[in-house]
């Protein structure tokens, strides 16, 4: 294993629990990268509210994780009595932070079930709710680099890789999903290239894939999001690997706005396009993609990036943050437990059917 690599990943993690049950969360505040590399505390549901509506922390798994340590917050800071509901109501109110990526209510839905589990007395509720969360970040960082294991078969010795957002250790507990794979490429000694959509309108890929890849030694090239298919079309791309933020029961996968438009080009132009994420983006109660609730974001994030004004006053505007690609472009799915290679409703059930339920602890 690459020492560089895994010291990086456990330096800087995106999110981090601090002391007991009387702790606090800390996260990198990823909307000041790459120029600052600088955490927030939080020490109330409030705060890592904020902190999910406003991008400082982000990606699926990332959030999802945060919103379980903010529930251990609000019951360790409630009074004698109220733990149980003081931490019922945080898991609501986070549960209102972002609609698209499903490990948010994934993550809030186990913390409820301790919760909601009496065998825990009010004093030892705290416990329950911070073991569990950190049960949740341990998993994440095991599915991380299992689907990096799984993923790097796919990539040959030397490639080109395109990807779009960020889907890496900022993204998750460590190493990522879609970054995972290249890390791991990289760790094994595969020589990459990638190209890095910046990500319009927050610039996720030029401000966080590209600083995350550029720290790890891996040769990187920034593009803008309308660049993309004139580079599959005049060099030789490998493969497209993004992550994803819902993965339906047929394998439609919402992920960042501009990914659609990636896999109709890497369909047109056959690159293969591979979906890294681990179980717990997967909605498997829900079959088609025209469900998933698409978050629609301010007009400020198009006209005033910056604070700058780039567009007529009073224009009209339509910022949705995420899109989502049908099955039918995605060449394969990457989870932790395996490669789905034929994408559809049969192969992802027998998927999650014969792979062992839960991914191995430490
Ligand atoms: O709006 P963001 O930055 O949270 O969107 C993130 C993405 O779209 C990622 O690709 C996705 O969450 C996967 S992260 C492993």
């Amino acid at each position: 294993v690459n020492t560089v690599n895994q010291h990086l990943a456990s330096a800087n993690p995106s999110v981090q629990w601090i002391g007991g049950t009387d702790g606090h969360l800390q996260l990198i505040d990823q909307t000041l990268l790459p120029q600052q590399l600088s955490y927030v505390a939080c020490h109330d549901v409030d705060t890592v509210w904020e902190a999910i509506k406003s991008l400082r922390v982000r990606g699926a798994p990332a959030i999802g994780i945060a919103a379980a340590y903010g529930v251990c917050l609000a019951s360790g800071a409630a009074p004698p009595g109220q733990a149980a509901a003081a931490a019922q109501c945080a898991a609501e109110h986070l549960a209102s932070s972002r609609p698209t990526a499903v490990n948010l209510f994934w993550a809030l839905d186990r913390m409820t079930s301790v919760i909601r589990d009496r065998s825990w007395s009010e004093y030892t509720l705290a416990e329950a709710l911070l073991a569990e969360a950190r049960q949740i970040h341990n998993e994440d960082r095991q599915m991380c680099h299992a689907i990096g294991r799984h993923g790097a078969a796919l990539i040959p010795a030397q490639a080109t890789l395109m990807t779009h957002c960020n889907a890496g250790g900022l993204a998750t507990a460590e190493y990522g999903t879609a970054l995972s794979v290249m890390f791991t490429c990289q760790d094994q000694g595969k020589r990459l290239h990638v190209f890095a959509d910046e990500t319009r309108p927050l610039w996720q890929g030029s401000r966080l894939t590209a600083w995350e890849l550029t720290r790890r030694g891996i040769p990187v090239t920034l593009i803008c999001d309308s660049m993309a298919a004139h580079v599959m079309q005049t060099r030789k791309v490998d493969a497209v690997i993004v992550g994803a933020d819902r993965i339906t029961a047929r394998g439609d996968v919402a992920n960042k706005i501009g990914t659609y438009g990636l896999a109709v080009n890497a369909k047109h132009h056959g690159v293969p396009f591979y979906v890294a994420a681990p179980s717990s983006t997967f909605d498997l109660q829900m079959l088609h993609g025209s469900d998933i609730p698409i978050e629609q974001r301010s007009r400020d994030e198009i006209i005033a990036p910056h604070g700058r004004s780039i567009a007529p006053d009073g224009i009209d505007v339509y910022n949705p943050a995420f899109d989502v690609t049908p099955a039918e472009l995605v060449s394969a799915l990457i989870t932790e437990r395996g490669v789905i290679h034929q994408v559809n409703v049969e192969s992802i059930a027998q998927h999650f059917r014969q792979n062992s339920p839960k991914p191995a602890h430490t």
